[in-house]
C-alpha cells in the first residue's frame, strides 16, 4: 500500500485489508464501528526516525510528542518506552501523561490561557518545563513560584510573525495570533526582563510553533533566524544564556497518494543547520534543541474503519455513501477542509467498476460530509471503509454530538489486536448528568 498507509497494510487471500497482521474484518467483528486503529510498528518507528535523526544530528536534543494530536494511556507509555518527551496543552493532558508514566521530567506545559489549577498542577508535578506565553502568566507564575526552592524552567513562546503556507486555522507564527508574544513591538523582551526578576523561574530559552501541516521549512527557518536574533539581543541587554532552544512541530505528513511530505532526516538537517548557522553568526553557543512533532508521529499510524450504511442517488448533482461515523469522530474536513482517501476493506474492491461518491457523516448537520468526490468501486450497504492517516487531530478532538458514543481505539502489532480505550457505552453518556 502507498504513503498514507501504516507501513504494514496488504490485503490477505481473502482479500481484506490487515494491518498490524490482522484483518480489519475481524477487528470490525470484535470491537465495532467505527473504530480507530494503530499500527504499532508505525508507531514505533517514526518515533525512532525522528529521534535518531534528531539526536544523532544534535546530541542532547530532544524529541517531545505534541500529546494533543492524540493521547492515551496506551499512548503515553509508548512515549515513556521511547524516550521521548510529552508536550501538554492541560492538566487533562498532564494528567494522562503521568498516568502512562511519562516521567515528569519530560513533560512540558503550554497554553494561551492556562487557569492557575494548570500551573499549580505543572509546579507540584515539578514538570520540566512551562513555556510561558503572556504577562498574565507570568504575574500567576509570580506568586506560584514565590516559595520554590528549586526554580521551575521556562521558556518564553515568541511570535516570530512569520508568513506560514498552511490552512488558516492551523497557522499560529503570524503576527495576527493569539499565541506567544510578539517580538518586533517589544513585548517578548518585557517577558524576558519580568522573568528574570522570579526568584522561582529560571528563563533558560525560547519556543515558536509557526504552524501545523507544513510541507515546507520556510517558516521555521525564517522564524529560528529571527528568534535567535532575538535570543543574542537579550543575551547581550539582559545577560540571558540561550539554553535551550525549541522551533515547535508543524511537520507534514501524507494524506492522498501523491503528497510528499518531507522525511525527518531533512527536516532535522535543514533546522539543524539554520539553528547553527544563526547561531554562530550571533556568537552564542548552540544550544538545547527540542521538536515537538505531534501530527508526523500519530497520523499516518491510525486509521479508522466504518461501516457503509445508506445511499442515496441525486440524479444529475451526486451520490452520497453514508457511514457510521464522521464529524463527532473527525471534525476535521469541517474544520479544515482536510481531505481523505478511503478503500473498501472487507473484500478486494473490483478496480474496473468506479464511481464517483461523496463519502457522508451520520450527524445531523449538511457539512458532516467525509471525503467529497472520491472515485470508489460502488460501495453498498456493511461494507467496510478504512480512511487511512486519521491518527492526529480526530478522535483528539472528538464529541459526543447527536449523543453518539466515542469509538474504541485498538493496538495492531504482529498479528494481535489490543483494546487500548474502549468504546463509549449509553452508560457514559449519562454518567455525569444530574436528575
Ligand atoms: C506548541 C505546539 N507544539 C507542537 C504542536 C504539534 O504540531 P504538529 O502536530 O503539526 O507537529 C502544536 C500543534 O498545535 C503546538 O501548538
Amino acid at each position: 500500500m502507498g504513503e498514507v498507509w501504516p507501513v504494514t497494510t496488504c490485503r490477505n487471500d481473502a482479500g481484506e485489508l490487515t494491518v498490524g497482521g490482522v484483518s480489519l474484518v475481524s477487528l470490525a467483528n470484535e470491537f465495532g464501528t467505527p473504530l480507530y486503529i494503530y499500527d504499532e510498528e508505525t508507531l514505533r518507528t517514526s518515533m525512532r526516525a525522528w529521534k535518531h535523526a534528531l539526536t544523532s544530528r544534535l546530541p542532547g536534543s530532544r524529541v517531545v510528542y505534541a500529546g494533543k494530536a492524540f493521547l492515551c494511556t496506551a499512548m503515553a507509555q509508548i512515549i515513556a518506552e521511547e524516550g521521548l518527551g510529552l508536550d501538554c496543552v492541560s492538566d487533562g493532558e498532564l494528567f494522562v501523561g503521568l498516568n502512562g508514566g511519562v516521567a515528569s521530567a519530560m513533560l512540558s506545559l503550554h497554553g494561551n490561557n492556562k487557569g492557575r489549577n494548570e500551573i499549580e498542577m505543572a509546579l507540584e508535578a515539578n514538570i520540566g518545563k512551562i513555556i510561558v506565553d503572556n504577562f498574565d502568566e507570568i504575574e500567576m507564575l509570580a506568586e506560584l513560584t514565590a516559595d520554590r526552592d528549586e526554580p521551575i524552567t521556562v521558556l518564553i513562546r515568541l511570535n516570530p510573525g512569520v508568513d506560514v503556507h498552511t490552512h488558516k486555522k492551523i497557522s499560529t507564527g503570524m503576527a495576527d495570533s493569539k499565541f506567544g508574544l510578539p517580538i518586533a513591538d517589544g513585548q517578548a523582551e518585557e517577558a524576558v526582563i519580568q522573568l528574570q526578576q522570579l526568584p522561582g523561574v529560571h528563563l533558560a530559552g525560547y519556543h515558536a510553533h509557526v504552524g501545523s501541516q507544513l510541507f515546507d521549512t520556510d517558516a521555521h527557518t525564517a522564524a529560528i533566524a529571527d528568534m535567535i536574533a532575538f535570543a543574542a539581543d537579550m543575551r547581550a541587554k539582559h545577560s540571558v544564556e540561550l539554553e535551550i532552544f525549541s522551533p515547535g512541530g508543524g511537520f507534514g505528513i501524507s494524506y492522498l497518494d501523491g503528497d510528499a511530505p518531507l522525511t525527518p532526516d531533512y527536516w532535522v538537517e535543514i533546522l539543524a543547520t539554520a539553528i547553527e548557522s544563526a547561531c554562530t553568526a550571533h556568537e552564542l553557543p548552540l544550544p538545547m534543541v527540542i521538536i515537538e512533532p505531534g501530527r508526523a508521529i500519530a497520523g499516518p499510524a491510525g486509521l479508522t474503519v466504518y461501516t457503509v450504511g445508506t445511499r442515496k442517488e441525486l440524479e444529475g448533482i451526486r451520490t452520497y455513501v453514508s457511514v457510521d461515523g464522521g464529524m463527532a469522530d473527525n471534525i476535521r474536513p469541517s474544520l479544515y477542509d482536510a481531505r481523505y482517501t478511503a478503500v473498501i476493506a472487507n473484500r478486494e474492491p473490483q478496480e474496473d467498476v468506479i464511481e464517483n461518491v461523496t463519502i457522508a457523516g451520520k450527524y445531523c448537520e449538511s457539512g458532516d460530509l467525509l471525503i467529497e468526490d472520491i472515485s470508489l468501486p460502488p460501495a453498498h450497504e456493511g461494507d467496510l471503509l478504512a480512511v487511512p492517516a486519521t491518527g492526529a487531530y480526530c478522535l483528539a478532538m472528538g464529541s459526543n454530538y447527536n449523543m453518539s458514543l466515542k469509538p474504541a481505539v485498538v493496538l495492531v502489532n504482529q498479528s494481535a489486536a489490543r483494546l487500548i480505550r474502549r468504546r463509549e457505552s449509553f452508560a457514559d453518556l449519562i454518567r455525569l448528568d444530574l436528575p
